[in-house]
């Protein structure tokens, strides 16, 4: 049997999503059905809809998800029907190099739904990062759901699925933030704010955000920042430097992913320190540092895709933390929207009106 459902579809690149229905199989061996509860609008969702990501459209958009699993296909054993999930795009296979040298976050042969969810004549849909979850049900790998405590709101769960993940991650478990570190932070949408979380977490001492835009340092602020820069008024290199003492951050954060953002993020940073790159460039942007520089300054240039998380490990655990009153995920909820409210969300990401907004279904 097949299911028809609502759904956000991007069928060419720049132009309006829409809601449309779409046809999603009952899971085959190895896949899971999830109905999706709430799902967050990402950045990236807008950079696929821009063509930024691939061409493969139409793309079935929609990947900060957590729902209930309706159903599982033969020989899935790690959930069952009822199971509440957040929904992950790397399911590793536990085979692979990087697998067995114990970094799965490396794994590069993640698993997916192998039927692919199409329109209604036939045309295959591309799931944004292998999960496609604005639609009121999706079919994904069964790796790609990880159980957490269901206590937790699904809206505020679902976020983990990526920018939140990747942002606390970046902090953590790329960028090694450990007490008493000073952290610096450019770019504080989703995913930079939750790299601020995470340092506060992690018992970074100084937090610096820095943005653009004055509201999105507010709230950067109830995350946990200790120092707010604006960086359409001061130079965030300039400032980074006099909040630690002229040395630079110890870790420094780009979550926005632009040449100048990078440049900035690269002088601030300690002699020694780390830059971590968590905001995703687009394809034709290139970046020119003196080389000099990159050897004379030391440290570590590091990217960092979700976080370097593993999601059995980490979605849980950040769950019980927000539980127990230690990392306060809801404030990332700026507005609950419905489906057909996708297009209008991401005007207001453009305009900077929100940290995120979430389709709650
Ligand atoms: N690495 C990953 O695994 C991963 C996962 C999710 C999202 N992302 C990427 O992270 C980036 C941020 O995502 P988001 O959802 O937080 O986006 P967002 O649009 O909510 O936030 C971006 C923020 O950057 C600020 N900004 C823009 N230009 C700036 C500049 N020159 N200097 C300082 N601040 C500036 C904006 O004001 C905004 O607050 C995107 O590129 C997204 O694709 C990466
Ligand atoms: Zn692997
Ligand atoms: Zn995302």
């Amino acid at each position: 049997m097949s299911h028809r459902v609502p759904g956000v579809v991007s069928r060419v690149k720049g132009g309006p999503v829409e809601l449309t229905t779409i046809v999603v199989a009952d899971p085959g061996p190895g896949e899971a059905l999830v109905r999706v509860q709430a799902c967050g609008v990402c950045h990236t969702d807008l950079h696929y809809r821009e063509g930024g990501i691939n061409d493969h459209f139409p793309f079935l958009l929609g990947h900060e998800a957590a729902g209930i699993v309706e159903s599982v296909g033969d020989g899935v054993g790690e959930v069952a029907p009822g199971d509440f999930v957040v929904l992950n795009w790397r399911a590793v296979c536990g085979n692979c190099r990087a697998c067995l040298r114990g970094r799965p976050w490396y794994c590069f042969n993640t698993h997916n739904a192998v039927q692919p969810m199409t329109l209604t004549d036939g045309t295959p849909l591309s799931p944004a990062l292998g999960i496609g979850a604005f639609a009121e049900k999706t079919l994904v790998h069964a790796g790609q759901c990880t159980k957490v405590n269901p206590r937790v709101a699904p809206e505020v769960a679902g976020l983990l699925g990526c920018g939140v993940m990747a942002g606390i991650g970046a902090a953590i478990n790329t960028g090694g933030v450990g007490r008493g570190d000073s952290v610096a932070v450019i770019g504080c949408g989703g995913v930079g704010c939750a790299a601020i979380a995470g340092a506060r977490l992690a018992g970074a001492a100084v937090i610096i955000a820095v943005d653009v835009d004055a509201r999105k340092l507010e709230l950067a602020r109830g995350l946990g920042a200790t120092h707010l820069v604006d960086s359409s008024a001061a130079d965030p290199v300039v400032a980074i430097r006099g909040l630690t003492g002229g040395f630079g951050a110890d870790v420094v954060i780009d979550a926005v992913g632009r040449p100048e953002t990078y440049t900035q993020a690269f002088y601030a940073r300690d002699l020694a320190g780390t830059v971590v790159l968590v905001g995703v460039p687009a394809p034709a942007m290139k970046l020119e540092l003196p080389l000099l520089d990159v050897f004379g300054r030391g440290g570590a240039l590091k990217s960092s895709w979700y976080g370097d998380c593993l999601p059995s490990r980490d979605f849980p655990t950040l769950v019980d933390l927000h539980l127990a009153g230690r990392l306060p995920l809801d404030g990332f909820v700026t507005e609950r929207i419905g489906l057909a409210d996708v297009e209008a969300a991401f005007a207001a990401m453009a305009g900077g009106d929100v940290l995120r907004s979430v389709v709650v279904l």
